[in-house]
């Protein structure tokens, strides 16, 4: 890496400096064992940007003497500079909202019983097929900017509330959409098998052809999902069910994923290690084998402490084990209406360290470069090296571990996205009337 001044060369578009420290996340990824505790920090560090991509990074007295004065510099105020975050299991595409359901569950109403009795992901199915493409975008838009500006700035998006063609297609369509007008980049993954549709009540072989064999091919044909997804879990579908449509998904270009072991041990995490899935995500009920299993293999674990925690749950996924054993372990939100309605990443970090074992540094490379593998983009994403895409988070902390001393709090003052600050402006106003009435950021 060279900086020393080059005469002639151009300069930077955009130096971020005057930080406490710069952490990087970068080097070998993704980590797994002891190594998923090494940040990579610099010191005093700074980053310059040219066009959307990283230049260098290094120190600051070293960046500050590169080839010419910077079109822009970036005062970070003292606070740290890190990755733009990656959510790699995301919900945000749907109609409606359950509010009901929590305050039934705030009652003692479980999850799963409301799911039998009709309601649950069901429910915002109902109300997800009435909405067209323009209207799922329209609802979507200010969950993305929330959490956007909470520091992610790539997401894993997931279709399986319309659980028919068409209004499947209407869900991918609109996270397409919605990847071409924002400043995220979102990774759609297409979940045709989240639940049975009422429909099919009786005809579980008849839905699961459904999606194999008319959703699939039609997803791939269009090009509107890198991944299929597959909750496998009791109520949902079975291992066998599961295996036939991620094979599908196979067969059409489509990677596999699993929402596994979440309420009981599923056996999704198994059957997602024998395909080879990208991820498997949730596992409180992951077995100690299999716990192993992952420790050896090049899926990774998504955890989602979030939804254990909205559900109620006292039993997390044990993060502590999955990285001991050597697991690629990530971390995400799963924001959807019903299990984990939560815009902030900052709370499933501190999830992550305060309930599932992982220490502060485990947990920002679980929301950084694992994160990024999860969704196949570690190469472009997830750590601040040169040529990486420009994604950077600045926040009013000057330690890692303040960021989870003083819980509760959104840390991130600004973001950087493809090399340029994203303006709050930009974010719709939630509290601008609307119809008569305050619009609503959730639903
Ligand atoms: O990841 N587990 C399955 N799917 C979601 C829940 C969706 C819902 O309740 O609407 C989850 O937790
Ligand atoms: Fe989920």
């Amino acid at each position: 890496m060279n900086l020393s001044p080059r005469p002639g060369e151009r300069p930077p578009d955009l130096i971020v400096y005057n930080t406490s420290l710069v952490l990087t996340c970068a080097g070998k990824g993704p980590r797994r064992g002891a190594e998923q505790e090494e940040l990579h920090v610099v010191p005093d560090g700074a980053v310059a940007i040219n066009g959307d991509r990283i230049e260098v990074v290094g120190p600051v007295a070293e960046i500050m003497q590169m080839g010419g004065a910077p079109t822009t510099l970036g005062d970070a105020r003292g606070g740290i500079v890190m990755p733009g975050m990656v959510d790699p299991h995301t919900h945000p595409v749907y109609g409606g909202n359950r509010a009901d359901e929590f305050l039934l569950r705030l009652g003692g109403a479980s999850y799963e019983e409301l799911h039998a009795k009709g309601g649950g992901i069901q429910a915002t199915v109902d109300a997800t097929r009435k909405m067209r493409v323009a209207d799922l975008v329209e609802s979507a838009r200010g969950r993305l900017w929330s959490m956007f500006f909470a520091g992610v700035t790539t997401f894993e998006a997931k279709s399986g509330y319309g659980l028919s063609v068409a209004s499947e297609m209407a869900q991918l369509q609109a996270i397409r959409e919605l990847n071409a007008e924002g400043p995220w980049d979102l990774v759609p993954t297409f979940l045709g098998a989240h639940s049975l549709p009422r429909e099919f009540a009786d005809d579980r072989e008849g839905y699961v052809d459904l999606v194999c064999e008319k959703m699939i091919p039609k997803v791939a044909a269009l090009g509107l999902a890198e991944y299929c997804d597959v909750f496998c879990e009791e109520g949902a579908f079975s291992v066998e069910e599961s295996r036939r449509v991620l094979e599908a998904g196979q067969v059409h270009g489509l990677e596999p994923k699993v929402h596994a072991d979440e309420l009981s041990p599923s056996g999704g995490t198994r059957l997602g290690v024998e395909l080879g899935a990208r991820s498997v995500d949730h596992l409180p009920y992951v077995s100690d084998e299999d716990i192993e299993l992952l420790g050896k293999s090049k899926t990774a674990a998504v955890l989602l402490p979030a939804t254990t925690f909205f559900l109620f749950g006292d039993r997390y996924a044990p993060g502590r084990r999955l990285v001991d054993a050597g697991a690629i372990v990530a971390l995400a939100s799963d924001h959807n209406p019903g299990s984990s309605h939560t815009l902030s990443m900052g709370r499933v970090i501190e999830l992550g360290v305060m309930r599932c074992g992982l220490t502060v540094r485990e947990a920002l490379n679980a929301v950084t470069i694992n994160a990024a593998y999860a969704v196949g983009r570690e190469k472009e994403l997830g750590s601040i090296e040169p040529g990486k895409q420009a994604d950077l988070v600045i926040l009013n902390v000057t330690s890692p571990e303040k960021l989870i001393y003083a819980w509760g709090v959104n840390h991130v003052v600004a973001v950087i996205k493809r090399g340029m600050l994203v303006d709050r402006r930009r974010q719709p106003d939630v509290t601008r009337p609307k119809k008569q009435r305050f619009s609503d950021l959730f639903s």
